[in-house]
């Protein structure tokens, strides 16, 4: 663990990742006492900007709604341990530059050894460049190394496999920490816990009991002036291929010998190889269209004219292993849909036949986001003199059950985790190998690049995503329950 001694480089400091995730992050942690003793930051970028600038910069983004005076003071506090460097991304002088800034820092230290966290908030075009010049400019012989990368890891399976072993030629694995910020989250982390501290839920946990699963992303909002990026991605290396599909793993991996990162990660790979790859009849592709004075993809400037990139996308995904097999696993997600929510919807099977008529099946709900909650749909009698069953919940609602704690945002839990050279939630080599291997048929398909593009359906802006969805999920199985309207989603 990082406990003195420690430089935190941020690359990218200007741009839009550091202003929005990092800094904040950073300060949430410092403001709660888990930054190392003495901890500096640098930021570091092209722009040029005075220490004024840069701090207007980097804390534009920290809140403080009610102005505490206590915050406000820690805010300063944070300014102070920060400093700026401006240079380029691909020469030596610049990063020469910055490791004299670091050596300055350092010989102020009074025990030995040094550590260096460097954290790529980077668009990929200067990852491996940044990377590589740190490697041979600002590596520290006398101490800990080590780097934050985050995705796009690559766009399939061929171009992931370049990235990582131009990255591996500097960087070794377990100096390597690749952010998919959905395991940072806390109901993601809660995973572990709900599965393998339940009897009563491990014991479920099967074909046997389980009819279909259901992992979905909904944003209320568009592109909106990031088209340009987005395009080139489309939803599925957006959203499914790596924050769903990192679900899904958790969700479905064997009980891990340990708690202990590599454990736990080779049994994400082992669950993850046992899914083929998607099938095209497996697949929904839909995009957003203007409606209710909102724009459509097509209306957002920086989107190519014609684009057919998918901003909504439902797949079904299947694991052949025996705990599994023969239940279909539906990652969904969408831009510009009619609510903010994540959630895994798991839904058990039919109870056997015969005592009771159109009853509801039971339902485990694990709400990622917002407002954080597990609730499970269950049958009970009408209390009264009747004897007839209605669908209800056992609710465990963050807001009501834990009053009082403050449950870190994903990228505090992330740095955190880095700090401490902990692995479990980053995402190994081999598993991005997986993963790619999941989803790249299906996107060189829908790249065009075995064919005419396929044609995504049309849904308008705010609506719940395009009208063949409801078929593609009951066709799978699933039964909306009579309880369904009766349960808000934001019940606090
Ligand atoms: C990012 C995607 O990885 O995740 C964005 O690139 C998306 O398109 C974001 O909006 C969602 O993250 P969160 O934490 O807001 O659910």
């Amino acid at each position: 663990e990082f406990k003195d001694n420690t430089i935190i480089v941020v690359f990218g400091a200007s741009g839009d990742l550091a202003k929005k995730k990092t800094y904040p992050a950073l300060f949430g942690l410092y403001r709660n006492g888990y930054l190392p003793k003495d901890v500096h930051i640098i930021g570091y970028a092209r722009t040029k900007m005075d220490e004024e600038e840069y701090h207007k910069r980097t804390t534009s983004y920290i809140k403080n709604p009610t102005n505490d005076p206590e915050v406000a003071a820690k805010i300063e506090e944070f300014k102070k341990l920060s400093s700026y460097v401006s240079g380029n991304y691909d020469d030596n002088p610049s990063f020469q530059n910055l490791a004299r800034h670091m050596e300055a820092i350092e010989k102020g230290y009074k025990i030995r050894g040094v550590n260096r966290l460097f954290y790529l908030a980077l668009p990929p075009s200067v990852f491996v460049p940044v990377a590589q010049h740190v490697k041979v400019c600002c590596y520290a012989t006398n101490g800990t190394n080590r780097i934050i990368v985050e995705k796009p890891f690559g766009k399939d399976l061929q171009s992931c496999r370049d990235l990582l072993s131009s990255l591996k030629q500097s960087w070794q694995e377990e100096e390597t920490y690749r952010i998919d910020h959905y395991l940072g989250k806390e109901m993601v982390k809660n995973l572990l816990v709900l599965r393998f501290a339940n009897v009563a839920m491990g014991a479920a946990w099967d074909k046997h009991s389980i009819s279909s699963v259901q992992i979905s992303f909904k944003e209320p909002f568009g592109t909106e002036g990031r088209g340009g990026y987005f395009d080139e991605f489309g939803i599925i290396r957006d959203i499914l291929q790596n924050h769903l599909l990192q679900v899904l793993s958790i969700l479905t991996m064997e009980r891990p010998v340990s708690f202990a990162s590599e454990d736990i990660r080779d049994e994400k790979v082992k669950v993850l190889r046992s899914i083929p790859p998607i099938k095209r009849e497996d697949v929904l592709l839909g995009q957003y269209v203007g409606a209710n004075g909102k724009p459509g993809y097509l209306d957002d400037d920086t989107v190519p004219k014609g684009s057919v990139c998918p901003t909504f996308a439902a797949t079904t995904l299947w694991i052949n292993n025996e705990r599994w097999e023969g239940v279909p696993f539906i990652l969904k997600a969408g831009k510009a849909l009619n609510e903010a929510k994540v959630e895994i919807r798991v839904q058990f099977k039919d109870v056997t036949s015969g005592i009771f008529k159109d009853i509801s099946r039971n339902e485990l709900v694990i709400r990622i986001q917002p407002s954080e909650a597990v609730y499970l749909k269950l049958n009970t009698k009408t209390p009264g003199y009747a004897f007839r069953a209605i669908p209800t919940e056992m609710d465990l609602t963050y807001k009501r059950r834990f009053t009082d704690t403050n449950i870190p945002e994903a990228y505090e839990a992330l740095i955190l985790d880095a700090i401490k050279g902990d692995h479990s939630n980053f995402v190994r080599d081999d598993e991005l190998d997986v993963a790619w291997k999941i989803f790249t048929p299906i996107l060189h398909w829908i790249d065009g690049r075995e064919g005419p593009r396929p044609k995504p359906s049309p849904y308008p802006y705010g609506s719940r995503g395009p009208k063949e969805l409801d078929s593609f999920i009951e066709k799978l199985g699933y039964k909306r329950g009579t309880g369904e309207d009766y349960w808000p989603t934001t019940n606090v």
